[in-house]
């Protein structure tokens, strides 16, 4: 930028500024409040630090120090060792006197300071303890300490960090209550000499505008205003605005796509019995995803009792032989026990089959999007808790296309347009599919769909198709923010937060 430029880019106050200077020479803000010439300190210092930024002006800031007396009364009283040489006097105390003369401990802090100050030594005659004044001691009952008479000079004022005893400062300063440090600050400002040169092309103070109003724009007025130029260039502090953490605005972006495509949002409780998380979801009771290494059973509560004892029956039999739903069971025999066990749920189908055992009838489109538990051990993938999104749709049309069609459509708002499907396996849903997508050369699992067996939607007098899915939501941001460790996406280290645009 040139001294035309700059010139032209001139706040009003920095243009007061620079005129004020160039007949006051360097001065402090105060001298220019004093002079009439501003009415703030801020105003002042604001026009200064602009004027610094462009390089017509300095800054100089001066700093000092001083001591004051936190607690007047300390002179008054005199010092716990004052105290405790005066009643020592002459001659000998019992150190069980002097803490009586000087109760609430304050004898142990006179006796300390006494012998390190060299005026006072302890002896000991069989149990007794007696005190008595060295000749320094016994000088100093007519004489003054160093600290006395600096505590002096400060109740009559503020000591500058130059006037007084660095050591003594720094005892008094390591004392409970005593004195207190006092930073100043003198800031005084001057013109540089491409200030002068600005000064020497000739300013114009006129009133500018620095913001176009709506009643300038409604009045017509903005046509003869005289508006104050910007400068785009100019250094500019970063703003670190609060927002949300990129994986709320993730998960309210699937929100909004859910919610659009006509669902509704649903959510159950962390801690469920088995019975819902799997018994119910046709998953055989030794399936290994029921083991310890898989699930996390809860100590407490241990066992959640199921009280609809006719729907135990029906999940009883489903499970032994198929209960009349043409499939032939796992066979074996059904647990109640076990299918009561209380534990962290390891899926969000638990809601989408709770909420269809309450809504067996269509139309019904639900979603979730919500936190599961998985015994795994932490790595780049893996993460003990996590996050699903969850649907289903009960529909008298629902089949097999329409839940392809879902699933692409939803990848597809979610900016993956390669898409595949493959067939997989779960136990509650027939045919089953796998989702995938292709991300950076690969082609990434996101999650499984199906529509629900004759098994899981029998006992609750379900007619028609349940087309249902789970997909996970962290590998999901983990591919739209190419990161490649899913533990960065739970650190939350601010500044990362802060500086990161992608998000
Ligand atoms: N519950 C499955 C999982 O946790 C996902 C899924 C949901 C599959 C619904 C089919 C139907 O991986």
């Amino acid at each position: 930028m040139n001294r035309q430029e700059i010139r032209d880019g001139l706040s009003h106050n920095e243009k007061r500024l620079l005129l004020s200077l160039s007949e006051m020479s360097a001065c402090s803000p105060a001298d220019l409040i004093a002079a009439g010439r501003f009415e703030l300190e801020v105003e002042v210092m604001g026009a200064a630090s602009w004027l610094s930024s462009k390089g017509l002006a300095k800054i100089e800031e001066n700093i000092s120090r001083s001591f004051v007396l936190t607690d007047a009364d300390i002179v008054v009283q005199g010092l716990p060792e004052r105290r405790a040489l005066t009643a020592i006097g002459d001659g000998t105390m019992d150190l069980a006197e002097l803490a009586e003369r000087l109760p609430g401990g304050e004898d142990k802090i006179a006796i300390g300071w006494l012998k390190r100050k060299g005026l006072a030594d302890i002896s000991k005659g069989g149990e007794l303890k007696t005190i008595s004044l060295t000749d320094a001691g016994k000088r100093m009952l007519t004489g003054k300490m160093s600290d006395e008479a600096l505590l002096e000079r400060m109740a009559a004022g503020p000591v500058a960090e130059g006037d007084a005893d660095p050591l003594v400062i720094k005892d008094l300063k390591g004392r409970q209550g005593m004195i207190e440090e006092k930073i100043r600050t003198d800031r005084s400002v001057s013109l540089t000499d491409e200030g002068i040169a600005i000064i020497a092309m000739g300013i114009e103070l006129k009133e500018e505008a620095a913001q176009l109003t709506v009643e300038m724009l409604q009045s017509g007025k903005w046509r003869d205003t005289e508006f104050r130029k910007y400068d785009v260039q100019t250094f500019a502090p970063a703003v670190a605005p609060a927002k949300k953490h990129p994986l709320s605005r993730l998960a309210d972006e699937i929100r909004n796509i859910f919610v659009q495509m006509g669902f509704t949002e649903i959510d159950e409780e962390y801690v469920q019995p088995a019975f819902w998380n799997m018994d119910v979801l046709f998953t055989p009771q030794d399936h290994p995803a029921r083991d310890l290494q898989d699930t996390f059973y809860l100590s407490s509560p241990e066992t959640i009792r199921i009280d609809d004892d006719e729907l135990v029956k029906k999940v009883k039999e489903i499970h032994e032989i198929g209960g009349g739903t043409g499939s032939s069971g796992w066979g074996g025999e059904w647990s109640r026990e076990k299918a009561e066990q209380a534990l962290l749920r390891t899926h969000t189908t638990v809601n989408t089959i709770k909420h269809i055992s309450r809504h067996p009838e269509p139309p019904v489109k639900v979603f979730s999007l919500s936190r599961i538990f998985r015994n795994e051990s932490i790595d780049s993938t893996h993460l003990p808790e996590f996050t699903q999104i969850e649907g289903i749709i009960l529909d008298e049309k629902g089949d097999f296309d329409m839940l392809v069609s879902l699933v692409k459509g939803f990848y597809g708002r979610m900016g993956f347009d390669k898409v595949r499907i493959r067939p997989a396996y779960f136990p509650y849903t027939e045919p089953s599919l796998e989702v995938e997508v292709f991300f950076n050369g690969r082609w990434m699992e996101l999650g499984g769909a199906g529509i629900f067996r004759p098994e899981v939607v029998a006992p609750f007098g379900v007619k028609h198709p349940v087309l249902a899915w789970g997909f996970g939501f962290e590998r999901l941001a983990m591919l739209k923010w190419n990161i490649k460790d899913i533990r960065d996406l739970y650190v939350s280290d601010i500044d990362l937060l802060k500086k990161n645009t992608i998000f």
